[in-house]
């Protein structure tokens, strides 16, 4: 294995009453005015919204509204939420929704701080924010398991790019399986592929050889298969919603990570692509792997085979690059079974020449494990996907 040095600061309440029990733990620490961050409505339809803004006002909180905060947050998002945080006085985020708004509350968090403009600071000057307002987390919709790390995800209209930053490490996390009863199923499934996404990348990487994080990550790959196939089965079912929140909870808290280089190619390819077409992220990433796996297999047969057994228990073909293949189709074969969308089109995204080129050009294709993909062969990748 790699070295590493694993520490994990973020306090997750799960389960039901979770929210009580870290409201009466947390709100002392919280200071005076609390900005309570969410997204498009849902948080209000809920009713989870008046029950916040109630247990803020009971403990003698000032509450500093800021909602509105789209699906794949905006640069300009960020900046807004920034401003109010400085002109109120800001003591503590607590954000309620999802991965956007996670994200965009973490840049926040950082942006306050800072007297210059962070994409500059982080992007240009190559530095890394330091002092943050605190932030919680309260999940309404899980898949990205953004509550557990300091990444964000932005998306710059003017230049096109949907990049990453590093903002605030949350200090806390309510996950509650009650409060996703709201989501639409297809939210829910895209959520739950995006949590297999992130563990398929983690594997993806290097070391190639067996090491325990790799044999814990197939256990959540194969726990988020049979759960999904439980939800889709009836989505009511309570269990599975548990799992798949803990799974993705797990995909990115940094445990399936120890000791490995990953390998997120398939998400800076959707990055590029949802910054052109504002797609959702999970559909558009079941829409992306089983073309970029065709294409990656022959790189690394041997460690796409063992994910073919392990994951999927494909039959053995004659070659460990057959077998790759096998679960290749497998991971196909599962996209279609969930509803998820094959292509492009399916997904409701422009696939005209001219935008595919500008995401092959612009993707930020990192050495990747496998194999370091041209922005000729990304192109062709992403032409299959129409
Ligand atoms: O905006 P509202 O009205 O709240 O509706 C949201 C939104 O339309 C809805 N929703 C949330 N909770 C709900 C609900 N609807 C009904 N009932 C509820 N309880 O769900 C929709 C999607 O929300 P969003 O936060 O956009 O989805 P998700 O959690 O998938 O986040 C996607 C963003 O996270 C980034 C993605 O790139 C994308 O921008 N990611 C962040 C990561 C990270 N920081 O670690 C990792 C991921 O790979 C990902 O890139
Ligand atoms: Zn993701």
């Amino acid at each position: 294995m790699e070295s590493f040095v694993y520490d994990y600061p973020v306090k997750n309440y799960f389960g039901k009453g979770s929210l009580d029990r870290a409201l009466q733990a947390e709100l002392p620490q919280m200071g005076d005015v609390v900005m309570l961050a969410y997204g498009g409505g849902s948080l209000k339809r809920s009713g989870l919204y008046d029950t916040l803004v109630s247990e803020f006002k009971a403990a003698g909180k000032k509450v500093v509204d800021f909602g509105g905060i789209m699906s794949n947050p905006t640069y300009e998002k960020v900046q807004e939420g920034a401003r109010l945080a400085r002109q109120e006085d800001v003591d503590f985020i607590l954000a309620a929704g999802g991965g956007s708004v996670f994200d965009c509350c973490k840049v926040i968090s950082a942006q306050a701080w800072l007297d210059q403009d962070i994409d500059e600071f982080e992007h240009v000057q190559h530095k890394v924010p330091n002092e943050f307002i605190p932030m919680g987390c309260v999940v309404t919709v899980f898949g990205t398991g953004a509550e557990q790390n300091n990444g964000a995800v932005i998306t710059n209209e003017e230049t096109h790019v949907k990049g990453p930053f590093l903002g605030a490490l949350p200090k806390w996390a309510v996950l509650d399986p009650a409060f996703t009863l709201t989501v639409p199923h297809d939210q829910l499934i895209s959520g739950a592929f995006d949590t297999l996404s992130h563990c398929m990348e983690t594997y993806f990487g290097t070391p190639r050889q067996d090491n325990v994080s790799d044999d814990m990550n197939f256990a959540v790959q194969r726990n988020i298969i049979r759960n999904m196939r439980a939800l889709v089965e009836d989505s009511g079912n309570m269990q599975a919603r548990s799992e798949l929140e803990y799974d993705s909870a797990m995909a990115e808290n940094g445990v399936l990570k120890v000791g490995k280089v990953t390998d997120f190619q398939c998400h800076m390819i959707q990055h590029q692509y949802g910054a052109y077409t504002h797609t959702n992220h999970g559909k558009g990433l079941a829409v992306i792997h089983p073309h970029v796996y065709r294409h990656l297999a022959s790189s690394a047969p041997t460690q796409f085979a063992r994910w073919a057994r392990e994951v999927w228990n494909v039959q053995e073909g004659e070659t460990d690059l057959d077998t790759a293949y096998r679960g290749i189709d497998a991971l196909a074969a599962f996209i279609k079974e969930m509803g998820l969308p094959t292509t492009f089109a399916e997904l409701g995204g422009d696939a005209s020449d001219q935008t595919l080129s500008a995401v092959a050009d612009t993707a930020i294709l990192t050495a990747g494990c496998a194999k370091k993909l041209s922005s000729d062969e990304l192109f062709d990748i992403l032409a299959e996907c129409r």
